[in-house]
């Protein structure tokens, strides 16, 4: 589906079928008016996302609470996911600019890409894409006027973040015996490829000469050998050089400490935040923006059999701590201990950001929708989750304390890898990560658990049910905005 935006009107540009959208269920409106009794015939309220085709009319009706990016990016994913049940395959539609054009026009076109996805890889029979063109006419329902250039500038850049947002839902979404910690080092590999990004994969010696204790244990009992998979993406004056870690569990059975059959299911979404770093790393190398990025992604599988790591079990991360095992199932922060090191060491980041999901106390904490933040700089966090809320992902900081963080202690090793307690299980996870940075990154880094939003099995706004590619957008989004800052800090 291509998306263009044109210097016409909406009368002036010939389409199979028109997208109106209804703000605020304002029906007022010229643009409405004409079919306003056809409307109320059929009942149209003007809801959000609330759907009314007027077939004969050429019109396709949407609703839209507001003006606001979110509801915007909604209302577009609803209309082109109608449109795909008709034989339509052109549309156009007027501009909705809001409090910030930028940020509309970009809504506009993220939720017609979102609209158009659907995940049939294993359907035999595939799901129909008849649109083929929508084009955005220079014409806002209120009058607003937007730079015709900076327009598409601003389509081609919704629609690149959009596509790389189906491209970790892809990922995430291959079953995992398709999906091996191989084959994901393979596909990482192919992305190299194609970006012009760096690549060094690592596979079981590598990990061992890097000394990851941890990483190696969970890896252990699987038929599938584990990879470490470092992405590089270099542009010439970059403003700062950021290191992304990612959990890349392609099956997280939960290992001796097993987890119960409704558990496992969905568990080949474990890998979503190795995911999520592959598909930013395709955004921002396509957007060109200004800042190294390095990917580091920590792949396998956690299984059981005769040499599985143990509960009880004590590990030797790569930064010499030891680890007492006692639930093989808190294996993600694990793998990530001994990847946040290396990244560390290798990369020695201005910011060091990690994508997991970690934990279901995260879930439980803030519910199914909601990427968990944590980490030491309350600037840090406030400045990520406003490039977030920019974005339209959701998010909620989860604060450290020194109480929770004497639940982690062992009688043995240097630290436990669960709580003594049953509560807060999001944070000590992350206070459990924290014994893996050093002091001059404590500031530097942010903790990213996507467990809720990274794969729900239920359709949410213009997400689909399965994986929804949570991480992309925020992070890329949080780029663009430290790099702005940087050059108005100049200025
Ligand atoms: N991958 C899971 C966390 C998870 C749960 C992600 C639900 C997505 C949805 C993680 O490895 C895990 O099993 N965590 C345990 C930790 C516990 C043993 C301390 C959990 O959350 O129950
Ligand atoms: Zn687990
Ligand atoms: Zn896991």
């Amino acid at each position: 589906m291509q998306i263009e935006i044109q210097n016409k009107t909406v009368a002036e540009v010939e389409a199979d079928i028109e997208i109106v959208c209804v703000i605020e269920k304002e029906t007022s409106h010229p643009w409405v008016e004409e079919e306003r009794s056809l409307l109320e015939l059929a009942g149209f309220k003007g809801e959000q996302d609330e759907i009314c085709l007027l077939a004969e009319k050429r019109r396709l009706y949407v609703g839209a609470e507001s003006l606001h990016h979110d509801d915007i990016r909604s209302a577009f994913a609803a209309a082109i996911r109608r449109l795909r049940s008709t034989d339509a395959k052109t549309a156009k539609c007027g501009l909705y600019l809001g409090k910030c054009s930028a940020q509309n026009v970009k809504a506009m076109a993220e939720g017609m890409v979102f609209g158009d996805y659907e995940y049939d890889a294993y359907k035999s029979e595939k799901a129909p894409h008849p649109i083929k063109k929508v084009t955005i006419c220079n014409e806002d329902f209120k009058g607003k006027s937007i730079d015709f250039e900076k327009a598409q500038s601003y389509i081609a850049a919704a629609v690149t973040t959009a596509q790389a947002t189906n491209y970790t839902r892809n990922l995430v979404n291959t079953p995992p015996d398709d999906m091996t910690p191989d084959m994901l080092a393979l596909k990482a590999s192919a992305l190299a490829e194609e970006n012009g990004l760096e690549c060094v994969i690592l596979d079981e010696k590598g990990l061992e000469a890097e000394n990851m204790g941890a990483f190696l244990a969970v890896s252990r009992a699987s038929d599938h050998p584990p990879r470490l998979i470092h992405l590089t993406y270099r542009p010439k004056k970059p403003k700062y050089k950021i290191a992304l870690v990612g959990k890349g569990l392609t099956y997280d059975s939960g290992g001796l400490s097993l987890k119960p059959a409704e558990y496992m299911v969905t568990m080949k979404a474990d890998k979503s935040g190795a995911c999520a770093v592959l598909g930013i790393l395709k955004a921002v190398s396509e957007l060109k923006l200004p800042v190294e990025v390095h990917g580091i992604i920590g792949a396998t599988e956690n299984m059981i059999g005769g040499n599985a790591y143990k509960p009880d079990d004590v590990l030797k991360a790569k930064n010499g701590k030891t680890i007492e095992v006692r639930n093989t199932d808190a294996e993600g922060r694990l793998v990530l201990a001994d990847c946040l090191c290396y990244a560390q060491e290798k990369v020695a980041p201005d910011y060091l950001l990690d994508f997991a999901t970690l934990t279901g106390a995260c879930v439980v904490a803030l519910g199914e929708y909601t990427t968990g933040i944590m980490g030491h700089d309350r600037a840090l966090k406030h400045s990520f989750s406003k490039a977030a809320s920019n974005a339209g992902e959701l998010t909620g900081t989860l604060q450290f304390n020194r109480y929770l963080k004497k639940l982690i202690k062992s009688d043995i090793a240097d630290v436990c890898n669960i709580s003594s307690s049953r509560y807060g299980g999001a944070i000590t996870a992350a206070l459990f990560l924290d014994h893996f940075i050093e002091e001059e990154y404590k500031q530097r880094w942010l903790h990213l658990d996507i467990a809720g939003p990274a794969y729900v099995e239920k359709p949410w706004g213009y997400n689909p049910a399965g994986a929804s590619g949570a991480g992309v957008r925020m992070t890329v989004k949080w780029f663009e905005q430290i790099v702005k800052e940087s050059e108005r800090d100049k200025a």
